[in-house]
C-alpha cells in the first residue's frame, strides 16, 4: 500500500519482526521484498509498531492480514488472530473506518465480525471483506500486479472507499469484482481448491501412468495445449504443500460440513489423500531404489522449502520425505538454498548443509524434492564424482534424465517409469 502511495503502518504483536521491519529487513524470504520496504520507509511512508492503539488512531482503512491455520487436531480454521486483533482494534475504531479482512477464513466471518462491531462503541464502522490471491515468491508482483480484486461490501460508501485505495490499480485495467460478503469469502477458498485439485488430478494421471508404463509430463503437455485445461499448475512430482493449499481445502471441508454442504467438496478428500500418496510413493520408491532397506544408506534430499523462491518450509512435501526417509532408518542430509534455518527450527535434529555439494557427497540416493533453479543446472557428471551409489529421484520432474544417465545414475521420477 505504500508503494500505491499510501501513508502506512504496519503492525505486528511481535517485537522482534517489527524492529526488524522497522530497520529495513524483511523477517523472511522473499525475491523484490526487501528493495520496496527499504524504498518506502526511506520515503516515510511505511513504518512499523506493535501498537494497535497508534495504528488505529492512524489509520482509515485497516487491513486485517493476520494468519488463520489449520486448528491442532481438527481440519478446521483458527481463528483466534483474526477475532484477536478484531477486537484489540474496536475500542480504538472512528465511526467513519473501514475494516477490510485479507485473511482466509471461513465463509460466514464478515457477517460476523460486522455483528461484533455493530455492537461495540465502533458502530457504524464498515467491513469489507477483500481476499488475497498472491503466491509466494511472487508476492510483489502478485501485490502490484494482481489477476483480479474481489471485495465483498455490504455498503456504497465501502465500495468507494476500496476503489480510492485500488486507484492505481484499477487504472491498470485490474479487473474489480464487487460481491456480497459470503462470495468474496468463498472466491478465495474456490480458486485454492481448484488449484490443488489441478494438482492432485496431474498426479493421479501419474499414478496410471506409473501402472501403465506412460509418461505423465508428455501427457500434460498434450492435454495443456487444449486452452480449456491450459497447461498451469499440471506439473505432477511430489505434489502441494505450503501454508495455504494443504490447510484451506481441509477448512473448506469443515466449513461446508457445517453448513450442511459437506457432500459438495467430498472430492476434496479424495484431492488431499492423492496429494498426500505422493509422498509416500515417494519414500517407496526410495526403498526399492536401494534394495528394499534404508538402515545403513546416506539419502541427500535437494530442497526444504515447501516451493522455491520462498523459505517457507510449512507442509513441505520434500522436508516430510526427508523425516520419513530418516526414520526408516538412512542418514539423511537436506540442502536448500534458503529455507535450512526454518527447518532447523521445526526439526532440530535433522542433518543440513549448506554447500550443495557437500549435501551430496556419500549419497547413496539424492531425492531432487525443490525445484530451485540451481538443483537443475547441477552438472551430473561433477555429482558422480562425489556420491557413493548413482541413484537419482527426480520428486518435480524437471531435472534431464539423459545427463543424468549420461553421467551413470540411474533416474527415477513419479509417473514416468520410462523416461
Ligand atoms: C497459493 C495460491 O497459488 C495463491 O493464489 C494463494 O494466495 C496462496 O496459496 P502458494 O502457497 O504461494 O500460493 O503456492 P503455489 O504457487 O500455489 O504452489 C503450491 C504448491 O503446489 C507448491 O508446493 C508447489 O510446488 C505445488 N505445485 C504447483 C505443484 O506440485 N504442481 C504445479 O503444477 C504447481
Amino acid at each position: 500500500m505504500a508503494e500505491l502511495g499510501f501513508e502506512v503502518i504496519g503492525i505486528d504483536t511481535d517485537l522482534n519482526k517489527v524492529t526488524t521491519l522497522q530497520g529495513g529487513h524483511v523477517p523472511f524470504f522473499e525475491p523484490g521484498l526487501d528493495e520496496v520496504l527499504e524504498r518506502n520507509i526511506k520515503a516515510g511512508r511505511l513504518r512499523f509498531s506493535t501498537s494497535i492503539q497508534e495504528a488505529a488512531e492512524f489509520g482509515d482503512v485497516h487491513f486485517i492480514c493476520v494468519g488463520t491455520p489449520q486448528l491442532a487436531g481438527a481440519q478446521r480454521a483458527d481463528m483466534t488472530q483474526v477475532f484477536g486483533s478484531i477486537a484489540a482494534l474496536a475500542p480504538y475504531l472512528k465511526p467513519t473506518d473501514l475494516v477490510v479482512g485479507k485473511s482466509t477464513v471461513p465463509v460466514g466471518t464478515a457477517h460476523e465480525i460486522f455483528e461484533q462491531l455493530k455492537n461495540t462503541a465502533a458502530a457504524g464502522v464498515e467491513v469489507a471483506w477483500n481476499p488475497e490471491f498472491l503466491r509466494e515468491g511472487f508476492a510483489v508482483e502478485d501485490t502490484l500486479r494482481p489477476d483480479r480484486l474481489v471485495v465483498g461490501v455490504r455498503s456504497q460508501r465501502a465500495e468507494d472507499i476500496l476503489r480510492e485505495v485500488y486507484a492505481p490499480l484499477i487504472e491498470i485495467n485490474t479487473p474489480f469484482l464487487v460481491t456480497d460478503f459470503p462470495t468474496a469469502e468463498l472466491v478465495k477458498v474456490a480458486a485454492n481448491s481448484f488449484l490443488a485439485t489441478k494438482i492432485s488430478f496431474i498426479n493421479a494421471m501419474a499414478e496410471v501412468c506409473e501402472a501403465a508404463g506412460a509418461d505423465v509430463s508428455q501427457l500434460a503437455e498434450a492435454i495443456g495445449y487444449d486452452p480449456r485445461i491450459g497447461n498451469r499448475f499440471l506439473s505432477a512430482g511430489l505434489g502441494f504443500g505450503g501454508g495455504c493449499l494443504p490447510k484451506d481445502i481441509r477448512a473448506f471441508m469443515a466449513r461446508a460440513g457445517e453448513l450442511g454442504a459437506d457432500e459438495a467438496l467430498m472430492f476434496l478428500r479424495e484431492v488431499d489423500q492423492i496429494n498426500l500418496r505422493r509422498r509416500s510413493h515417494t519414500v517407496d520408491l526410495a526403498r526399492k531404489t536401494l534394495g528394499g532397506e534404508f538402515v545403513g544408506k546416506s539419502v541427500t534430499l535437494l530442497g526444504a522449502a515447501f516451493k522455491p523462491n520462498s523459505d517457507d518450509v510449512r507442509d513441505s512435501p520434500s522436508l516430510d520425505v526427508a523425516v520419513a526417509i530418516s526414520n526408516a532408518g538412512a542418514n539423511v542430509k537436506i540442502h536448500d538454498p534458503k529455507a535450512l534455518e526454518n527447518a532447523a527450527r521445526v526439526y532440530p535434529n535433522m542433518n543440513y548443509e549448506q554447500d550443495v555439494m557437500k549435501a551430496l557427497e556419500g549419497a547413496d540416493l539424492i531425492i531432487h524434492g525443490t525445484e530451485w533453479n540451481e538443483y537443475r543446472e547441477l552438472d551430473p557428471a561433477e555429482v558422480a564424482k562425489v556420491v557413493n551409489t548413482r541413484h537419482v529421484i527426480d520428486g518435480r520432474n524437471v531435472l534431464d534424465p539423459q545427463a543424468w544417465r549420461a553421467a551413470g545414475f540411474t533416474y527415477r521420477a513419479l509417473g514416468r517409469p520410462t523416461a
